[in-house]
């Protein structure tokens, strides 16, 4: 597992990720999407597990969702279970807000 950072202070992320918005990042070789539900950081897969659709052009809700843009498919974005759907879990990653910035491990 490798730990990434985010951002080079807690406020910079706070601004980088906006709640509910959702954004790709690219940590080393690897991109994933970051969002934000508050001072709450989710860490996701790019593509949605059912047929890959980008998940950066889809929802977060405010019961810590992501709804895919194709077939609306729902992932918990604290476990990555599937909501609402039928197909494999969403992969999702730990994070820690800290002063240093959004620390996310892969
Ligand atoms: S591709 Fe995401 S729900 Fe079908």
């Amino acid at each position: 597992m490798k730990t990434f950072t985010l951002g080079q202070s807690r406020e910079q992320v706070m601004a980088l990720i906006p709640d509910r918005g959702i954004k790709l990042v690219q940590l080393g070789t690897v991109k994933i999407c970051v969002s934000r539900l508050g001072n709450e950081f989710f860490a996701f897969e790019t593509l949605c597990p059912h047929q890959k659709t980008p998940l950066h052009q889809g929802q977060v809700t405010g019961l810590a969702e992501v709804i895919c843009p194709l077939h609306h498919f729902r992932f918990d974005l604290h476990t990555g279970q599937v909501r609402s759907g039928n197909c494999a879990e969403l992969k999702v990653y730990k994070n820690l807000l800290c002063e240093e910035g959004l620390q996310i491990f892969i």
